[in-house]
């Protein structure tokens, strides 16, 4: 069979993760997609840069600085865009689409922003907007919501959806660090937001709650209902005072049924240091869901990083490969089934 032909729109910290794994692991997948996966042509702002992920093997991408050809190429059948932003980054997608490219993005901002757009669009032009790697990257948790827990009438999600805030909070506690120290680390190892105050104020945990919600609950991403506060006022005395008294600070995301309402917030909680959620450390992520018929799921993993944002990439991709050549009505729909569920509580 053909391979799937995929276009990188940026080869950053996820980028790269995404290339080197499907590199390392090109057969593999090319056998649990029924087809080879290859990257035909990725796009950076500087060329100049080097690239040791690229090598230089023959059949090595097209490296170009020009993403508008990219996303236009008859050489691509999917963009996976990893650039990050709100601005061009949608423009591009929309492109992509009107193209009749597939997409798949770990931008939650991009969708928890512009999804209504980007997802009628797609639906318009019967092409997927896959994003497993926008919500907790390791943990498969979309498909989770879509497809493991589809027959559950959910009643909540909560967990802790963002990976620099959960750094800077654990080593504040375990290692004593001051926020702006565990901040540079976090940031350092690429975990952080291109403008760490995404992170710290909470609107990324808000990005994934709003996509974690419109799975869980069938609605469109709702960003803008989302209560947030973040983790900015807290300091090292809030962290030692909530030890002693035996709770852990953990920055949670929280979506919960109404009757037809939803609550949608995002803010520090203290949390009894033997709950499950308190044992999650550094980077990780942890979400939990309690579902009518299935009870309480829980779902851990690394929340950012490279390679483990890969691995959802390509999983997107491996599902793309299979799915492709469905019709749109057969394939598993980019969000939940519409439910009437709507963001606020009712009056
Ligand atoms: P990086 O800043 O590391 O990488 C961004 C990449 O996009 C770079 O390669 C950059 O090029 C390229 N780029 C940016 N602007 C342009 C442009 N105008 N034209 C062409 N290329 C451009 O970001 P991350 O990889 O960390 O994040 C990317 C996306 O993934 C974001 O949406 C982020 O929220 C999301 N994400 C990040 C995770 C993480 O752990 N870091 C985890 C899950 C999701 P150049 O290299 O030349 O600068
Ligand atoms: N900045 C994000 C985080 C990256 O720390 O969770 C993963 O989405």
């Amino acid at each position: 069979p053909a391979p799937l032909r995929v276009g990188l729109l940026g080869l950053g910290t996820v980028g790269s993760g995404t290339y080197a794994v499907l590199e390392r692991n090109a057969a593999l997948i090319a056998a649990r997609a029924g087809r080879r996966i290859e990257v035909r042509m990725v796009a950076v702002r500087n060329l100049a840069r080097a690239r040791t992920v690229l090598g230089e093997q023959p059949g090595t991408p097209l490296l170009t600085d020009d993403p508008q050809a990219l996303v236009c190429s008859p050489e691509v059948d999917v963009v996976v865009e990893v650039m990050g932003g709100t601005g061009l980054a949608r423009s591009l997608v929309l492109q992509a689409i009107a193209h009749g490219k597939h997409v798949v993005t770990a931008n939650k901002a991009l969708l928890a922003e512009h999804g209504a757009e980007i997802f009628a669009a797609a639906q318009a032009r019967g092409v997927v907007v896959a994003y497993e790697g926008a919500v907790a990257v390791s943990i498969p948790i979309i498909k989770a919501l879509r497809e493991g827990l589809t027959a559950n009438r959910i009643e909540w999600v909560a967990g802790i959806i963002n990976g620099t805030t959960n750094f800077i909070l654990s080593a504040m506690r375990e290692r004593g660090l001051s926020f702006a120290t565990a901040l540079a680390e976090a940031q350092a190892l690429g975990y952080a937001e291109a403008d760490p105050a995404f992170d710290v104020q909470g609107t990324d945990a808000a990005h994934k709650l709003s996509l974690l919600a419109a799975n869980a609950f069938g609605t469109l991403p709702q960003y803008p209902q989302v209560q947030v506060q973040g983790i900015t006022a807290v300091d090292a005395a809030d962290v030692a005072f909530a030890e002693q008294l035996g709770y852990r600070l953990k920055l949670l995301g929280i979506a919960k049924r109404h009757g037809t309402g939803l609550e949608l917030r995002v803010h520090p909680t203290l949390l009894p240091e033997s709950h499950l959620l308190a044992q999650v450390h550094g980077s990780m992520n942890a979400v939990m869901v309690k579902s009518d018929a299935a009870g309480i799921t829980l779902y851990y993993g690394a929340g950012a990083g490279a390679e483990q944002t890969g691995s959802a990439v390509i999983a997107d991709l491996v599902d793309l490969a299979r799915s492709a050549s469905l019709s749109p009505a057969q394939r598993v729909p980019a969000l939940g089934f519409a439910s009437g569920v709507q963001p606020g509580l009712p009056v």
